[in-house]
């Protein structure tokens, strides 16, 4: 079976004062996903946007041809329960949270799903993915963070690979559909041994943004994925 890979362009390396704009553009050199970083600093020591932001973006969201692109919510919040049901009303299609951030994660992952979302868990590099064995069966995306939480730009951890092939393994043995989702220090020359580890998704913030022509980055990377 072919894997059907996706780019997520992280807006966190966008220019805020035309987010509009470039969610447009980004979505327009091919963007899967657009995935929304929000920070709390509380969880993170940063502080993002909101559901408001969500909300008015939720239009931008979409291709020329009018195919709505989801919007992936990653929540660097603690608590997640309110917020991530605000960021359901505000047009997210699926909302991803920090195990460590919920006191019950099982709890957090149904107001998700109650709301008719995806939902998702989030592993920073230290953290293990034991969390998953009960959790499993309720989830639609693992994402595994491969650089600390908080700020773009920083250099991709080697360490992530090993638990991509692992969160790979448990994912597989579930027989669901669950996407596996890369975060942070994701290039145009590392996203091969990524997706060689076991990922099908793919979030670059700096990569894409950080450079004028977003489309010649994204095709690059799908040239690289094959
Ligand atoms: C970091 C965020 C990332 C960030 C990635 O906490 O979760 O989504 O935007 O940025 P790059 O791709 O520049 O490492
Ligand atoms: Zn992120």
């Amino acid at each position: 079976m072919t894997t059907t890979y996706r780019i997520a362009p992280s807006i966190l390396s966008a220019d805020f004062a035309r987010l509009g704009e470039e969610v447009k553009s980004v979505i327009d050199a091919g963007a899967d996903w657009i995935h929304f970083d929000v920070m709390d600093n509380h969880y993170v020591p940063n502080l993002t946007f909101g559901p408001m932001v969500c909300k008015a973006l939720k239009p931008h969201a979409k291709t020329a041809m009018g195919r709505a692109v989801p919007i992936d919510v990653h929540l660097m919040i603690s608590p997640v329960d309110a917020l991530a049901a605000s960021f359901a009303e505000a047009g997210a299609d699926l909302i991803s949270f920090h195990p460590d951030a919920s006191g019950h994660v099982h709890r957090s992952i149904q107001a998700i799903k109650s709301k008719g979302l995806k939902a998702g868990l989030v592993f920073n590099p230290a953290k293990p993915l034991d969390v998953l064995e009960w959790t499993i069966d309720e989830i639609d995306l693992v994402l595994i963070m491969s650089v600390n939480p908080g700020f773009g730009g920083q250099s991709f951890i080697d360490s992530a690979l090993r638990k991509i092939e692992q969160a790979r393994k448990w994912i597989d043995a579930s027989g669901r559909d669950i996407r596996l989702e890369v975060d942070g220090g994701i290039k145009t020359d590392n996203i091969r041994r990524v997706a060689n580890a076991g990922a099908d998704t793919f979030v670059a913030g700096s990569a894409i943004f950080g450079k004028p022509d977003y489309k010649a980055v994204i095709e690059q990377m799908r040239v690289a994925l094959g």
